[in-house]
């Protein structure tokens, strides 16, 4: 079972969190960065919006292949109660037939909505959920 830990984080706290379970499970390790860098600003103005709105945005090419995985691990941020643009942008590259775990970093509580509409998401590419977690940084 080849695994791959795949996150998105702007001020390190899902960084530090992808590391230590790519650690745990002996698993590779790859950062997902947007095209545009967000000033402080754009991340209330607009990623704000577009994360409540489920809204993707422009990432880089991936630096390894998805295809390549077994189970991919996605972590991201939660902004205004869903995750950052860039966990859409990541999620519409699964391909098919994955176990794919979610687990989302975040100041407050957890809230059930962010849960059934990532887990569509997943779902919606023909991957399987494998596991679920939100943690409070
Ligand atoms: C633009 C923005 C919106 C946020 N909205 C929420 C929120 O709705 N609920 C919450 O619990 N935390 C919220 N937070 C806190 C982040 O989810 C939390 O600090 C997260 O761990 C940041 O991850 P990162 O350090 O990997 O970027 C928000 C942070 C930012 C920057």
């Amino acid at each position: 079972m080849k695994k791959l830990v795949i996150y998105y984080s702007v001020s390190g706290n899902t960084q530090k969190e992808a590391q230590h379970i790519a650690e745990q499970n002996n698993a590779d390790i790859v950062e997902v960065k947007e095209k545009k860098r967000r000033s402080k600003i754009n991340l209330y103005l607009i990623g704000c919006p577009q994360a409540m709105g489920h809204r993707k945005t422009e990432i880089e090419p991936l630096s390894v292949d998805l295809n390549d995985y077994d189970e991919i691990v996605i972590g991201a941020p939660i902004w205004a109660g869903f995750p950052a643009p860039a966990f859409n942008s990541t999620v519409e590259q699964l391909p098919p037939g994955k176990k794919v775990s979610l687990f989302f970093t975040m100041g407050g509580k957890a809230s059930t909505k962010c849960e059934a509409v990532t887990q569509q998401a997943v779902a919606n590419r023909g991957c399987t959920i494998n596991g679920y977690q939100h943690i409070q940084c």
